[in-house]
């Protein structure tokens, strides 16, 4: 069964929320603190990422409950191509439902998005 959440939030709304410095260890993982919070941040990436992980929870349909959005990362690939990474709880839900999620960014201008695409049942049961 295939499932998708869809999400969108401002580049400056992000931003804003950075000037705490909770805000990122709860929302981002490490390795996406790494790669887009270091000397000089990519809020344009950040905010998309951050709409990937509200996606993800809307294409699950439980919303942001059970699980952690800095456990659910949102890297790239050799080619720039977004993919997620999960850990802790968001894992136990994904490998427990066997999910496979696709996810797709853009950004322009202030605003970010994210659409995900998630399919039940095909993902591999242990990693
Ligand atoms: C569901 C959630 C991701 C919505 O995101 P949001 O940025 O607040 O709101 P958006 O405008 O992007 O989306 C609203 C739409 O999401 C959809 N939505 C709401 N609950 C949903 C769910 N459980 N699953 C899928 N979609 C849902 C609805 O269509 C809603 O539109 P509507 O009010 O016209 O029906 C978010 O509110 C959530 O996870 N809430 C529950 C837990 C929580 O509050 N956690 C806070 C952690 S930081």
């Amino acid at each position: 069964m295939y499932t998708i959440g869809v999400d969108m939030t401002t580049v400056s709304r992000i931003k804003k929320s950075m000037e705490n410095p909770r805000f990122a260890p709860f929302v981002f993982g490490e390795k996406e603190r790494e790669l887009f919070c270091a000397q000089n941040p990519k809020y344009h990436s950040l905010a998309a990422n951050f709409a990937a992980k509200e996606a993800f929870a809307k294409a699950l349909g439980s919303g942001v409950r059970g699980f952690g959005l800095n456990e659910v990362e949102v890297l790239r690939d050799d080619m720039g191509a977004p993919y997620f990474v999960f850990s802790g709880k968001a894992l136990e839900i994904v490998l427990s439902g066997r999910y496979t999620a696709q996810v797709s960014l853009s950004h322009e201008g202030d605003t970010a998005i994210a659409m995900v695409l998630l399919e039940k049942g095909m993902g591999i049961k242990k990693l």
